[in-house]
Formats: C-alpha cells, sequence, structure tokens
C-alpha cells in the first residue's frame, strides 16, 4: 500500500500525539525519565519557545510519527523525541522524520545536530544514522540513563565560490548533444586522513593532477550518471538520489574505495544543484549529474590509494529521442566475468567495452547486446543499459549478477511494470530462446534502460546468422507506455507515489 505521509511542523492539535506516541514508545523498553516527561508535557517551552521544532508525520489525518528538534546550545540541536505508532513501524517514516528534521535543523542555522540512542533496542535506528552521516561522539551521563550512545551530525554549510564568468543563459538544448555542454560550477570533496572532509562548490575548471596519480594508472575510478528535472510547478527535482548513493558506494567498496556517508552525497548534489539551477533546461530536457571518485595518491606502485577526492559536475543534456536500434548478440567479447567488476560502475568497465562497440558499430550495428558467452548465449546488456524484453504478454529481465549493472531505469520500470499489472519475469534468457520467440512471432520487444534513453527500443536483433527483425514501436509498445509515465513522474507531471523525487 501506498504511504502517502505529509510532514507537518507542528500544531497544538498534535500535542496529545506527541504524548501518547512517545509515552508509549519509551515505555516499551524504559522508565520515562525527568527529561521526558518536562518536554513531552510541555513542548511548547521546551522545544518551541527555544528555537527548536517538532515535525509530525501525518497520513490520513492522522499523526503517525513525530520528532522533535530540542535546541541545546548556539546552533546545535538535539534530534529527540523520535516515535512512530506500531502499525507504521519498519515502512521508512522514521527515516522521512529524520531527513525532513535534518532539512529543518539547517534552515534554523544550525551547526550540527546531536542525538543519544540505545545500540540493543535501537539498532536499526542507529545504523541508519551512521549511514546518513551522524557519527559517534564520547556519551557524558546524565542525560538520558538510557543511552549507550550519542551521535552527531555536522551541518555544515557547503562553501560556494560563485564564477565569476557564468557561461549563462544556457544553450538550447535542443541544439546540444549529450555530454557536451558543463554548467557554471562544480563540487570538490576530498578524503584523507580517513574520512570525507567538507565538500566546496567552485567554478568549473580543469584538475591539476600530477602525472603518477593512482587513479591513471590503476583504474581506481567510480562514477554515476543521475538527472534533475524541471518539474510541472517550476521547481527542480533530482531523480531517486537514495538509489544512486546505494549504488555508487557498492562501486567504491568493489574498488576498495571509501564510501560516501549517504548525507553528504546526497547534501552535495542538491546543493550543486541549487547553485546551477538556471542551468535546468525546461523538461523534457534535463540537466545531467556526473559524480565521480577517483585515487589520488600520487605514487606509481600499484596499491590501495589512501586519498580519494569526489567531483560533482552536471550539464544540460536534450531529451533522447530514440531511433530504434540495431543490435547484435556479442559472442566474441564479454563486459564482465563472474567474480569481475561488472555490477561496479567503475571506469574500466566502459573502457572494456568500447573495442567491441566499435567493431560492431564497423559491422552496421548500434550496439551490442552482451551475452555471458555460455553455449546458452544469456544475454546481459545493451550496450551502457540494461535490457528488457517483452515475450507475448511477458516482460522479461535478467536477474541481477555480478556481471550486470544494477540500473535504477531498471528498478523504476519493473516497479511501475508491476504497478500497470504487467506479467515481469526476472530470469535468464539466451539468445537461442529469444530466436525461438521471434520465429513463433512472440518476441514483440526489445529495448535497452538507462537513464539518459529511458527506453530505447530495438529494431533489429542479430544473432549469428539470423536477423530479428521486431515489430516497429508504437504508441501503446509497453517500452513507450513505461518510458511515458517514467519521464511524467521525474518531470512533476504524475503524482510521485513511490517518492523518488527529491525536490531541490
Ligand atoms: C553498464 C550499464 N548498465 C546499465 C545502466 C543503466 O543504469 P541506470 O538506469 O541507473 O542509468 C548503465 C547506466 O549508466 C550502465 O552504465
Amino acid at each position: 500500500m501506498h504511504i502517502d505521509i505529509q510532514i507537518s511542523s507542528w500544531s497544538p492539535a498534535f500535542k496529545d500525539a506527541f504524548f501518547r506516541l512517545n509515552r508509549e514508545w519509551i515505555e516499551a523498553d524504559y522508565p520515562l525519565e525527568p527529561l521526558d516527561i518536562a518536554v513531552l508535557s510541555d513542548p511548547d517551552a521546551h522545544i518551541l519557545a527555544g528555537g527548536g521544532s517538532i515535525l509530525a508525520a501525518v497520513a490520513n489525518e492522522e499523526v503517525v510519527g513525530v520528532v522533535a528538534l530540542r535546541p541545546i546550545g548556539e546552533c546545535i540541536f538535539e534530534l529527540t523525541k523520535m516515535a512512530v505508532d506500531v502499525p507504521w513501524r519498519g515502512r521508512g517514516v522514521g527515516k522521512m522524520l529524520m531527513k525532513a528534521a535534518l532539512r529543518e535543523a539547517k534552515q534554523l542555522g544550525a551547526h550540527k545536530v546531536i542525538l543519544y540512542s540505545n545500540t540493543k533496542t535501537s539498532g536499526p535506528a542507529v545504523q541508519m544514522y551512521r549511514k546518513t552521516g551522524f557519527r559517534e561522539i564520547p556519551l557524558e551521563r546524565g542525560l538520558y540513563e538510557r543511552a549507550d550512545i550519542k551521535m552527531e551530525y555536522p551541518i555544515e554549510k557547503i562553501p560556494v565560490q560563485k564564477t565569476l564568468h557564468s557561461r549563462l543563459p544556457a544553450p538550447d538544448p535542443e541544439q546540444i548533444k549529450f555530454g557536451e555542454i558543463v554548467s557554471d560550477h562544480m563540487l570538490i570533496a576530498d578524503y584523507r586522513d580517513g574520512a570525507w572532509q567538507t565538500p566546496q562548490i567552485v567554478p568549473f575548471a580543469n584538475l591539476d593532477i600530477p602525472p603518477h596519480t593512482l587513479a591513471l594508472h590503476y583504474g581506481q575510478l567510480v562514477w554515476e550518471g543521475m538527472k534533475a528535472f524541471c518539474q510541472a510547478d517550476g521547481r527542480v527535482a533530482i531523480f531517486r538520489i537514495p538509489k544512486h548513493v546505494e549504488r555508487i558506494n557498492r562501486s567504491l567498496r568493489r574498488m576498495a574505495m571509501p564510501p560516501i556517508p549517504a548525507g553528504l552525497f546526497e547534501d552535495s548534489v542538491r546543493a550543486l544543484v541549487e547553485v546551477d539551477a538556471a542551468w535546468v533546461p525546461s523538461s523534457p530536457a534535463s540537466l545531467y549529474i556526473r559524480p565521480l571518485v577517483y585515487a589520488t595518491d600520487a605514487q606509481f606502485g600499484v596499491k590501495i590509494s589512501e586519498t580519494y577526492r569526489m567531483i560533482i559536475f552536471t550539464g544540460p543534456v536534450p531529451v533522447y529521442y530514440a531511433k530504434p536500434l540495431r543490435v547484435k548478440v556479442e559472442e566474441t567479447y564479454i563486459r564482465a566475468a563472474p567474480g569481475g567488476t561488472g555490477a561496479a560502475k567503475c571506469a574500466g568497465n566502459y573502457g572494456g567495452a568500447l573495442y567491441p562497440s566499435q567493431l560492431a558499430r564497423e559491422e552496421g550495428f548500434d550496439q551490442v547486446l552482451w551475452t555471458d558467452r555460455s553455449p546458452e548465449c544469456y544475454i546481459e546488456e545493451s550496450g551502457t543499459m540494461n535490457v528488457m524484453f517483452v515475450i507475448g504478454d511477458r516482460l522479461i529481465t535478467p536477474p541481477l549478477t555480478d556481471t550486470i549493472l544494477e540500473g535504477i531505469t531498471r528498478d523504476s520500470i519493473l516497479t511501475l511494470a508491476a504497478d500497470m499489472g504487467v506479467q515481469i519475469e526476472v530470469r535468464r534468457i539466451g539468445a537461442g530462446e529469444l530466436l525461438e520467440a521471434y520465429q513463433r512471432g512472440e518476441l514483440l520487444e526489445g529495448f535497452g534502460v538507462g537513464t539518459a534513453a529511458v527506453t530505447a527500443p530495438f529494431e533489429l536483433i542479430r544473432f549469428r546468422e539470423h536477423d530479428m527483425r521486431l515489430p516497429a514501436v508504437q504508441p501503446d509498445s509497453f517500452s513507450v507506455r513505461v518510458g511515458r509515465v517514467l519521464q511524467e513522474i521525474r518531470t512533476g507531471r504524475r503524482e510521485d507515489v513511490h517518492g523518488w523525487n527529491t525536490i531541490v
């Protein structure tokens, strides 16, 4: 069931719920402590009068969760009194409240937010705080007997050095190619001494890299590709930031590079898009966001770098009007091997894929259909996209393995297909099975799916000496329908029921 939660700031009508939810939550494991009683019985005096804030998650006009920001010092707030009603637990309400509270803390001018918790009774919450960027600090005794951990979230406003030579107005997106134009600013964050440092936003500029920088030699370089869209109401939204954070962190771990705290990544992307908001073209064109992380140790022996740099830059890109693609089932070269790095978005995967793609283009194809080179020729991806087929009334896509990149468009389309009542089969599919389906007249669609194109339909699939010519794409083809729905969600023209957009 879809959970529609509005995060509301405090209303006196919430007072009972604030008291009840907290009391029930605390009393389930601990006695109420004096500070709890004081704050809960008179939140107006203990939170609001001091310049703090209380947020309530409201669903169906019921308060289902609460959290407070209690001022405890100059520009310091305690994230406290987080309680979620029992039927709503485990459904992301706590995370939504926490994120909204951190945004609110920023608005209130906080430099840091601290919290107390208990690792035994609130293990998953503590995990969530850690993932968001809260870090453990020494716990003093006396405030809450029940606390065994104290954490801090530094809210450092990302410093911005604005360019003196803006290249605005941005060119008409219809007149540019993908990847050709970059916006005015970029964000830089360095990793050293075992921690990610405060990022900064500076004018877009060349890098000064010593020739013996590790990333240039041994490929510790990971990147992401995501988009921001102008919404129907003029605001700007970034699509599925949390999924991109998860993926860049999986890629980083695979390449022995340090993961980035989710909060740091999200704040960085948002801040940069906000600074260059004037570069976001009107929909359906979009602002492409390219985060990359590379090893910066200057040393030419093979080793794991101890220092890294994350750079995020953006650039307007036109909408991709996909001309149907001619693809070739690739049986000589593979993109990724079991146990290799295919599931990571690391530079080497792309370098290795260029030559087979070039050969395919010389033979008159647009792209290769990567396989696992087994006798069954199981299909893996298409160029730099995931791949889907419609056979009869079923949508089929290969399962995620360590040779396939977990596409965020793939996940979005599978979610929307389920919403549309389509029969989905996530399973291996061999080129031979595709051919048999084609010969029976059941192979109706084949298409790549990815951030740049959304869906890129195939008109022809070559497998050995066989040419499978797919039916012409129609307005009611699945790839077109689902692509349209996804595009409407990304651009705020359809309700974002899955909560995929982050408004900047
Ligand atoms: C190898 C590869 N597969 C699949 C995808 C699709 O991923 P997403 O939908 O997140 O763009 C990409 C996108 O960059 C890719 O590089």
